[in-house]
């Protein structure tokens, strides 16, 4: 199993509805992973499960080896694991400077370190031409790339990505794709829900088996670029 994300039998239920059912997969340090699915095939949920907002009914997740099944969220982007959310909510009273740095105090405690790292991962998006800017005024992918900066700016082992390419323009998907691969170069590893995946698998050199289920779709180690579908959603 995978060194810094495992994802053990993990299963959820909301009331009649199994979200998730038996999940094993894993993420190696360095690694970029793609879900597939359907609407409502459980991907948001997984990730739900694996930041701590719902603890699973069964199985576990470990993060850097450590079991982290029924962490709160705040310990488990602590310990390594950040993510977006599909639908950004930006503050929108705050500027897009003081969100990151939000982010940045995650790990360092004086306000001048988060300030500078803020600015950094600013650089890194694209967005610190924005840095004065409320978070209410900017575009779509503008608020993308402030969700990203928010997370990365955690210092994440581990990034989390819900459907950052969602209502985007063909043009910024691939800057967003290239902006992906810049942070993952950077040694952060990436999961990444993505219904605009068709050009993110233009990328991988192995596509999973649709139908067959996490577990049996990420088995393969072949390439850094493994995709895999999120079946497992039962009525
Ligand atoms: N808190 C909740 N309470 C009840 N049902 C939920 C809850 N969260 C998710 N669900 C249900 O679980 C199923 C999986 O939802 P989820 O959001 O994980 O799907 P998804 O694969 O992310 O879909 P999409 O592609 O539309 O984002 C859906 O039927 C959804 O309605
Ligand atoms: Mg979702």
């Amino acid at each position: 199993m995978s060194a810094l994300l495992a994802v053990r039998g993990v299963s959820k239920r909301f009331g009649g509805l199994q979200a998730l059912s038996n999940v094993t997969f894993g993420v190696d340090h360095r690694e970029i992973v793609g879900i597939i699915g359907p609407n409502g095939a459980g991907k948001t949920t997984l990730f739900n499960v694996i930041t701590g907002v719902y603890a699973p009914d069964l199985g576990r997740v470990e993060l850097r080896g450590m079991d982290v099944t029924g962490w709160a969220p705040h310990r488990i982007c602590r310990l390594g694991a950040a993510r977006t959310f599909q639908i950004g909510k930006p503050f929108a009273a705050l500027s897009v400077l003081q969100t990151v740095r939000i982010g940045a105090l995650n790990r360092i405690d004086s306000m001048a370190g988060a300030t500078a790292r803020a600015l950094e991962v600013l650089e890194l998006v694209g967005l610190a031409g924005k840095r004065d800017d409320l978070g209410r005024h900017l575009t779509v992918i503008e608020r993308k790339r402030l969700e990203l900066a928010r997370a990365l700016a955690t210092g994440p082992a581990l990034l989390l990505l819900d459907e950052v390419a969602a209502g985007l323009r063909p043009n910024e998907i691939q800057e967003m794709i290239a902006l992906v691969r810049r942070i993952a170069a950077g040694g952060v590893s990436v999961l990444i829900i993505e219904h605009v995946l068709e050009a993110v698998m233009r990328l991988s050199a192995r596509r999973g088996v649709p139908g067959r289920g996490l577990h049996a779709c990420l088995k393969s180690r072949a390439s850094r670029w493994r995709t895999a579908t999120c079946a497992c959603s039962t009525t």
